[in-house]
């Protein structure tokens, strides 16, 4: 067979290659259908590039026969052939096959993605192979796609991308949803005289566990360098079997030194836009495909986003609202409780029918590092709320005096000596700050209008789950 070089079925298809009809190339990828009749046989073949196949055309009088009963839905095959114009619709070009190569052969009774339409729920339990189906090819593309821009966005903004660690001694968010990382024998594990586990005698020397947020390390970077972000796995234990929730995701946290409220409220309202405009100018295909097949309303959903302001509201005013509003909640609302996704979704989609940004909310129902109102009762906290997904982003201004925050680290039951590291930000040179975090999961859902979160990571971690 000719050692031809390969050419990527993206640039056969948007003509980016410097191609010519008749020249003879060389393609490779995974068979997504094969039909036809006696004499010739149609392949559809996909490598991944892009959402769409190129046609492999086989003259059969020209090939083994045994070689192409091979061929099925799922194998992987290297074809060499002349490229020419294609009759059919649809497709520009195609290929007429001079010479194919099996890499791999797919069974037909065993390989799982043989017929189209499976449900999305099937297809998670073969989260392994799930990519080779039109709609995770195009969602993780789309997952790419985003978290290029956001690393484009933050860097032609001037913002440092920094590393807050991983396995981690301090409860950001302070709920109580930290993994413990140990390497303690579970059978036999040492303790004190007074009958308590030895941290000492663990890997760290102490307790830790997998962070659940990069932020108070953050905020190291943001009292240095101005402005940072950081993007990387985060962990909760949080026994929550939503659409909306994994145990394992991604989150971008900026944090900002000299940007109040306003300032926090202003970026991440641009953020989002970029990347939802991001999304649109460069993932046509892939939302055009998605659109079509589970939410015709997507793109209009995105553009909607882009276009308009979002609506900022204190949480006083949005309790107002949702008290008088003309639904029944599954959980009641009143001052001073957290708002369930159905009174987000309610302020959202039936109230502004915009994006909302909330703030101030009690100080009882945040976390300690939150800048206080005068009020004495609320903080200077912000959530973004999207149609179809709820929060999106959770951030603050931070308190930035030491006494008023080791009074509230107090009351609220923060270890000060373990965090004396991050009160040093406040001892040495303090200054007013703000950040915020945004689920990468959650912002994915929104850009590629799937329904659970399941379905926009590639290996998704949940309760009762951590398959591959
Ligand atoms: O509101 P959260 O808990 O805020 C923080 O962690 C702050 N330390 C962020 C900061 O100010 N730097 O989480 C931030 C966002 C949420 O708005 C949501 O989008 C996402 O992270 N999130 C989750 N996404 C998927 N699964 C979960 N279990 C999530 N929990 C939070
Ligand atoms: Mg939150």
């Amino acid at each position: 067979m000719k050692d031809l070089k390969r050419i990527e079925i993206i640039d056969l298809l948007q003509g980016r290659a410097t191609l010519e009809i008749g020249k003879e190339i060389c393609v490779k990828g995974w068979v997504r259908t094969k039909r036809g009749n006696k004499s010739i046989a149609f392949i559809a073949l996909n490598d991944g590039t892009i959402i769409h196949n190129i046609q492999v055309v086989v003259d059969l009088s020209k090939f083994d026969e045994d070689l192409i009963k091979r061929i099925t839905t799922g194998a992987c095959i290297r074809a060499n052939g002349t490229l020419v114009e294609s009759m059919g619709q649809g497709q520009s070009v195609e290929i007429q096959a001079t010479e194919i190569e099996i890499y791999g052969e797919a069974d037909v009774d065993t390989y799982p993605l043989q017929k189209k339409g499976h449900t999305l729920e099937f297809l998670r339990e073969i989260a392994h192979l799930r990519p080779r189906t039109n709609t995770f090819g195009a969602i993780f593309r789309m997952r790419h796609a985003m978290a290029y821009a956001i690393h484009k966005y933050y860097n032609d903004k001037r913002f440092f991308y920094w590393h807050s660690p991983l396995i981690t001694a301090s409860d950001c968010e302070g709920a109580g949803e930290m993994f413990q990382v140990t390497t303690m024998d579970l059978n036999n594990i040492p303790k004190t005289q007074d009958g308590k586990i030895d941290f000492s005698q663990d890997f760290y020397g102490k307790q830790t566990a997998l962070t659940v947020s990069g932020q108070l390390e953050g905020e190291l970077g943001a009292m240095s360098l101005g402005k940072i972000y950081t993007f990387g796995p985060t962990f909760r234990a949080e026994n929550s079997n939503t659409p909306r929730h994994l145990a394992e995701f991604w989150m971008i946290e900026p944090e900002m030194a000299f940007y109040d409220l306003n300032d926090n409220m202003d970026l991440a309202e641009d953020f989002i836009k970029y990347c939802v405009k991001y999304a649109l100018d460069n993932c046509k295909d892939d939302l055009e495909f998605l659109q079509n097949m589970y939410d015709k309303e997507l793109i209009e959903r995105l553009n909607f986003v882009v276009e308009n302001d979002f609506i900022r509201l204190k949480y006083t005013e949005a309790i107002d609202i949702l008290l008088k509003a003309d639904q029944k909640f599954e959980f009641p609302i009143d001052w001073g409780t957290d708002l369930q996704s159905e009174h987000e979704r309610y302020l959202v989609e039936k109230h502004f029918k915009k994006p909302v940004i909330l703030i101030d909310y009690p100080k009882e129902i945040k976390a300690f590092y939150m800048k206080q109102n005068e009020d004495g009762k609320t903080v200077r906290a912000m959530d973004v709320l999207f149609p179809k997904i709820g929060e999106i982003i959770g951030g603050s201004q931070r308190e930035e005096s030491l006494e008023k925050l080791m009074k509230r680290m107090d009351e609220m039951g923060v270890p000060k000596e373990e965090m004396s590291w991050y009160l040093d930000t406040r001892r040495f040179g303090s200054a007013p700050h703000s950040g915020f975090g945004l689920g990468f999961e959650r912002l994915l859902l929104f850009v590629t209008g799937m329904s659970n979160i399941r379905d926009v990571i590639p290996f998704p971690r949940t309760p009762k789950n951590a398959d591959f």
